[in-house]
C-alpha cells in the first residue's frame, strides 16, 4: 500500500486563461461567465497562465501589464477571490515540474493531432517554438496539479481536455499498481451554454480571437459604449428575417452568432429569443443587442479601470491565491514524483 500525501476530491474545478491582448466576449461568454456562476458550487481554482503566454514571443512590460489587466477583469466579472482561488501560473513552481514527468507519458503522435497547433503555427512550423507544441502538456499538467475533476473552457479547448485525460489515464496505467485506484480521476471539460464558441463579428466561420488582426471582429471588455456600439452595427449579417427555430438558423453562421451572444448575455435560452425577435430583421435586432451588451459589460469594464488602479493590490491578490494554490499542489507533485520513482 503506497502512502499519499493528496486526497483526490470529488469535485473540484480548474481552468486557465492566457494574459495575452484584451479579453474578449468570447473569453467572457465561453469561459468566466461560467466560472462566476460555478464558485458558487465549490472552491474553484482559476489560474492566469503567464507561462503558456510565451509559447509565443511577448513583451515583457507588456505581459506584465496584461496579467494585471486579465486579474482585474476576472474580479470585475464576479470571481470571489474570497471563494475561489486566483493565481498566476508561473508562480507555482510545480506546473512545470509535473510538465516535465507528464512530457514522458504524452506520446508525439498525441501532440501531432493537436490541431491549435497547426493553426497556431501556420506554415512556419519549423519556426515554431518547442513550447507553442508542448503547450497542452502544460496545460494537462495545470489541471492535473489540483487532480481537478472539472474543467470548465469554451468549445476550442475540447481537444485539449480529451489529450489531459489520455495522458492521466496513461500515467495511471505506468504507474498506478493494479490493486491500488488510479491516481488521477479523468477530468471532464465543461462547455456550457449557447456561447461555446463566438464567432468572429467579421467573419461567422472564424472564432473570435485575440489574435486576429481586425479589431473589429471582436468586443473586448475594456471597449467604450461607442465602440461596442460601432462594432455591432458593422457585424456581418444577412438581408433575411430572424427565424422561429433554430434549425433554420443553421446555414446562417453569422446570425446564429448575434442570437447566441444576445441568449448568453441575458441568461435567456436561445428558442426564447427566437420567440421575442422571429419576424424582425437585424436592423431592428441589433440596436436590442447593443443596448444589452453595454448594459453587462459596462459595468465589468469600469470596475476593472478602478482595480487597475492599484496593481500593487493585484499583486497582492495574486500572490494570496498562490499560496492557497501551492498547498493543493505541492502534495499532489511529491505524491507523482514517488509513483514515478524518483527518492
Ligand atoms: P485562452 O486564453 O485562449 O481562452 C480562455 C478561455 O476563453 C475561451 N474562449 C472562447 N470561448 C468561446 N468563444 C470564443 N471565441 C473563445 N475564445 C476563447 C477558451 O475556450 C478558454 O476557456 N489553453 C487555454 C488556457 C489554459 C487552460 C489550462 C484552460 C491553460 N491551462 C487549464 C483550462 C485548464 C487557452 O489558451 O485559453
Amino acid at each position: 500500500m503506497t502512502i499519499l500525501h493528496s486526497i483526490q476530491p470529488s469535485k473540484r474545478i480548474f481552468s486557465g486563461i492566457q494574459p495575452t491582448g484584451n479579453l474578449h466576449l468570447g473569453n467572457y461568454l465561453g469561459a468566466i461567465k461560467n466560472w462566476v456562476n460555478l464558485q458558487e458550487e465549490i472552491t474553484s481554482i482559476f489560474s492566469i497562465v503567464d507561462m503558456h503566454a510565451i509559447t509565443v514571443p511577448q513583451d515583457p512590460k507588456t505581459l506584465r501589464a496584461s496579467t494585471h489587466e486579465v486579474a482585474a477583469a476576472i474580479i470585475a466579472a464576479g470571481i470571489d477571490i474570497q471563494k475561489s482561488i486566483l493565481f498566476n501560473q508561473s508562480s507555482i513552481k510545480e506546473h512545470a515540474e509535473l510538465a516535465w514527468i507528464l512530457n514522458c507519458v504524452c506520446r508525439i503522435g498525441w501532440l501531432n493531432r493537436m490541431t491549435q497547433f497547426k493553426e497556431k503555427a501556420g506554415k512556419n512550423k519549423e519556426n515554431a517554438t518547442i513550447g507553442l507544441y508542448n503547450y497542452p502538456v502544460l496545460m494537462a499538467a495545470d489541471i492535473l496539479l489540483y487532480r481537478a475533476t472539472h474543467v470548465p473552457v469554451g468549445d476550442d479547448q475540447k481537444q485539449h481536455i480529451e489529450l489531459t485525460r489520455d495522458i492521466a489515464s496513461s500515467f495511471n496505467s505506468m504507474f498506478t499498481n493494479d490493486e491500488e485506484e488510479d491516481f488521477f480521476c479523468l477530468p471532464e471539460p465543461q462547455i456550457i451554454g449557447p456561447a461555446k464558441r463566438v464567432m468572429s463579428l467579421r467573419d461567422g466561420s472564424k472564432k473570435m480571437s485575440k489574435s486576429d488582426s481586425s479589431e473589429a471582429s471582436r468586443i473586448n471588455l475594456t471597449d467604450t459604449k461607442e465602440e461596442i456600439s460601432n462594432k455591432i452595427k458593422k457585424a456581418k449579417t444577412d438581408p433575411e428575417l430572424i427565424p422561429e427555430t433554430i434549425e433554420n438558423l443553421k446555414s446562417r453562421p453569422e446570425a446564429l452568432n448575434l442570437i447566441n451572444i444576445y441568449s448568453s448575455l441575458s441568461d435567456q435560452s436561445v428558442e426564447k429569443i427566437l420567440e421575442e425577435f422571429s419576424g424582425k430583421g437585424f436592423s431592428y435586432f441589433k440596436p436590442k443587442l447593443i443596448e444589452l451588451t453595454i448594459e453587462k459589460l459596462g459595468p465589468i469594464s469600469s470596475k476593472m479601470r478602478y482595480l487597475l488602479k492599484d496593481t500593487i493590490e493585484i499583486d497582492k491578490i495574486l500572490k494570496t491565491g498562490a499560496e492557497k494554490a501551492r498547498e493543493i499542489a505541492e502534495p499532489v507533485l511529491k505524491d507523482v514524483k514517488y509513483l514515478v520513482g524518483f527518492i
